[in-house]
């Protein structure tokens, strides 16, 4: 089966990316057909410093590399190095009805925190990404939960190409992990996210010291036991899912290892746990970091790979559609 999935290179990818999505990625490109990329032209839609964007994007490749992609079994690429993925969302525009996007919870929270600037891209964000999963024909994409409304409407935008068209692309569906919705540390009724006040999450290169203090001062709830309990007890079951991800210990071990200890002590540990888990990614990024162009040749390279498989998608929708001359 192949796989797809990408993530938005402006701000900082965060542990919560890592534990809905990058986590998962990793698991499978040990036995599929693996497809990773750098959103960029995604991240086009929300504000951004065009000077700081090529350094933001040689970040996401590192982090990538970082956390263990590997180029020799998956292709790694940046969006935007193949020119096939806007082609197909402008043939998809044209199937795609603008109701759907408009329901979309991602346009309405986004149109939302950016009021000055509600863009066209931000409407069809989600098209450009049907656009990337079916360009290769995914049948899955491991994503977080945020994301699942978009592969949805990926599948209704193979059907309707499919009515119109003839039967091109199969349905891909999304792949959720147990980390799928990580919750902000300063307010856990909403999700993790790079967009916002940069102590609601935790970056993957986050120093130590700077860890210890977000994870010591994130919310919690008031009493004291260390009990998983997302409706009632939202921050601390946050912490909880985050402890249990990075030391695979299940949710029940956990309550049970802090019945007697409070907060403090279940915090100060989850602290070290996230510090020791991180410091590879730490030390891995040193060494890319000083290698700069060696990161930007290996998303060359992958880019020529990803072209080959989109160019036969392109010729093959181009002559369904009736362009081909
Ligand atoms: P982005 O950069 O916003 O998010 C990247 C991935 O991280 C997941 N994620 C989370 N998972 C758990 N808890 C959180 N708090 C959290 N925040 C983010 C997202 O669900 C996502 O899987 N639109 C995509 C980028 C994209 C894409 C694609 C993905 C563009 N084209 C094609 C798959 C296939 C996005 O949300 O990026």
């Amino acid at each position: 089966m192949r796989i797809i999935s990408g993530i938005q290179p402006t701000g900082k990818i965060h542990i919560g990316n890592y534990l809905g999505a990058i986590k998962q990625w990793l698991e499978l490109q040990k036995k599929e057909d693996c497809i990773f990329f750098i959103a960029d032209l995604h991240s086009l839609t929300c504000p951004y410093e065009p000077k700081d964007l090529k350094e933001s994007i040689i970040e996401a490749a590192i982090c990538y590399l970082a956390a263990g992609i590997d180029p020799e079994k998956s292709i790694f690429f940046t969006q935007s190095d193949v020119p096939e993925h806007t082609r197909l969302a402008w043939i998809f525009n044209t199937v795609c009805p603008i109701g759907e996007l408009e329901r979309m919870t991602q346009f309405k929270e986004k149109s939302k925190q950016f009021r000055k600037n509600i863009n066209a891209g931000l409407l069809t964000y989600p098209v450009l990404q049907a656009a990337d999963i079916l360009l290769y024909k995914a049948g899955a994409v491991p994503v977080g939960k945020d994301q699942v409304q978009h592969i949805e409407l990926t599948r209704t935008i193979a059907r309707r190409f499919n009515q119109k068209f003839g039967q091109t692309f199969s349905e891909p569906r999304a792949i959720l992990s147990e980390g799928s919705k990580i919750m902000s540390l300063t307010d856990p009724k909403k999700k993790m996210s790079k967009s916002s006040d940069p102590n609601n999450c935790i970056s993957l290169f986050e120093e130590p010291e700077a860890i210890r203090k977000k994870i010591m001062s994130a919310v919690t709830d008031t009493g004291k036991t260390v009990k998983y309990s997302p409706k009632t007890k939202p921050g601390i079951s946050n912490l909880i899912t985050i402890y249990s991800l990075f030391s695979e210990k299940s949710v029940k071990e956990i309550e049970s290892n802090y019945k007697e200890k409070g907060y403090a002590e279940f915090k100060k540990d989850l602290a070290d746990i996230i510090i020791t888990s991180l410091q590879p990614f730490r030390e891995k990024r040193k060494e890319f970091l000083s290698n700069k162009n060696q990161v930007i040749q290996i998303l060359k390279s992958g880019a020529e790979k990803a072209k080959k498989i989109a160019e036969r998608t392109i010729s093959e929708v181009n002559q369904k559609i009736g362009i081909n001359l």
